[in-house]
């Protein structure tokens, strides 16, 4: 189940990623007649790679290691609750990208395709989060990885709220940028510096434990909970007020100063983690500290005036989650069918680390464009032609983890209730 899953959610990545290659010399030598909407494929885009990619990804690594917590085997439905989220995310991308959250004009009735595709995927969510209370219910104490997954899954149903509120603004013709702005935000922020950042350190912690390590008490309430009104700092300036902005920025900086303790005791560690998630690793300390510049009075506002939230939002994304989650699916794999996947894994790697970072200094180049004496259309080269490699691996990975092998072997035999870890 997971190297078919894990088959899936990279299959989507590369798919995702290829179309960011599209958006990225769009950009500047302007888009195609097939793909002319620039905003509907970029949410083509985002949604394939939220969707499909990290919350498929995600699952499967949780199904993959709840059992040596519960001590029984990932519930039956478990497989249909994939195959049908990974069916819906990968019917969102045609469904966003012709006018993305606009009306479609579909056998002569106009349909808003991309918010109907959204609150399926929402449904199919909520399916797991059922599935997984059902089997964790029980747990008399909540380990590390448990615990993380549970405030992930929390603030994944709070995030949904704004999906709603989205839908809602768009089908009531709301004029308020405010509304728009705050359910936009509430939704695509909080999901994924909720959802993924929770879902996917507690994916790093339970495949620390599976090698035998202890796991140390890290906070994961007071993360999710501090984590919750930073999403107002993605908001538009016009649409915050002085008060909200403060609110979320000492927010921010608690829930930077809890998630460092995190990241250190990972770098502690760090011996028993493969090279791509130490880079992970060095993608969230640099987010850990320019997320807390917003501290400094003015940053925020000046920022908001500048294309750095395209850098911000990929050095956590790219660099950190997608790195993140893409070591760990290989790790996993390797752990149910040998390690033959990891050991090709290798080679490749170094092409990620080398096209994610020069993709990513070009990012921060144009985000700093009025700092630095670079003619934006250099960057915007440099990002574009740089991109071509993450895509290029991610199709490779995803080959790699094509399930056609024999040898995959059932681990449910061998999952046993880690002591050490309750
Ligand atoms: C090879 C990797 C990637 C490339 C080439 C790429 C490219 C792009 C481009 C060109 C844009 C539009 C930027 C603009 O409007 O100026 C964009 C936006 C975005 N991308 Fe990516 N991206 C990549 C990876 C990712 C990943 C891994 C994620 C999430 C897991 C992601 C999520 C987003 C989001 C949320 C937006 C903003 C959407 C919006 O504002 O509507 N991207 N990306």
């Amino acid at each position: 189940m997971t190297r078919w899953a894990g088959f899936m959610a990279v299959a989507m990545l590369a798919l995702a990623a290829a179309t960011g290659v599209l958006l990225r010399f769009g950009l500047y030598l302007g888009m195609p007649s097939w793909g002319e909407n620039f905003n509907a494929v970029r949410h083509a885009h985002s949604h394939l790679m939220y969707f499909g990619w990290v919350t498929l990804g995600l699952m499967a690594l949780i199904w993959h290691y709840l059992p040596d917590y519960t001590g029984e085997a990932a519930p039956r439905a478990a497989r249909a609750q994939l195959i049908v989220t990974a069916g819906l995310a990968l019917a969102s991308f045609p469904a966003f990208w012709q006018n993305g959250y606009g009306l479609t004009p579909v056998a002569g009735r106009a349909l808003p395709l991309g918010a109907m595709v959204s609150g399926f995927n929402g449904l199919a969510w909520f399916w797991f989060i059922w599935l997984y209370v059902r089997a964790t219910r029980r747990l008399a104490m909540r380990p590390l990885p448990v615990h993380l997954w549970d405030w992930g899954l929390a603030l994944m149903l709070l995030a949904s709220a704004g999906a709603l509120g989205v839908a809602a603004t768009a089908m009531t013709h709301s004029s308020s940028i405010f509304l728009q702005q705050f359910f936009l935000h509430l939704f695509l922020d909080l999901f994924a510096v909720g959802w993924f950042l929770l879902g996917l350190l507690g994916v790093i912690w339970a495949g620390l434990a599976r090698q035998g390590m202890q796991l140390p008490h890290l906070p994961a309430m007071s993360l999710a909970v501090a984590l919750s009104p930073t999403f107002v700092l993605g908001m538009s300036p016009a649409a915050v007020t002085s008060g909200m902005l403060w609110l979320a920025a000492i927010a921010n900086g608690v829930a930077m100063a809890l998630l460092a303790r995190h990241w250190l005791a990972l770098w502690g560690r760090r011996s028993h983690l493969p090279l791509l998630l130490w880079f992970a690793l060095a993608a969230l300390g640099v987010h850990l500290l320019a997320t807390l510049t917003v501290l400094i009075p003015g940053v925020w506002r000046w920022s908001a005036g500048t294309q750095l939230r395209v850098y911000v939002l990929h050095n956590f994304l790219l660099g950190w989650v997608s790195s993140g989650l893409l070591a760990s699916l290989v790790m996993a794999v390797g752990q149910a069918v040998g390690s033959t996947v990891a050991r090709r894994w290798q080679v490749t790697t170094w092409g990620w680390m080398a096209g994610v970072t020069v993709m990513l200094v070009a990012l921060a180049g144009l985000g700093l464009v009025s700092l630095i004496p670079v003619a934006p259309l250099v960057w915007l080269r440099l990002a574009a032609w740089s991109s071509i490699v993450p895509a290029t691996v991610a199709l490779c990975a995803a080959l790699m983890l094509l399930p056609l092998g024999p040898h995959t072997r059932q681990p449910h035999e061998e999952w046993r209730i880690r002591e050490h870890a309750v």
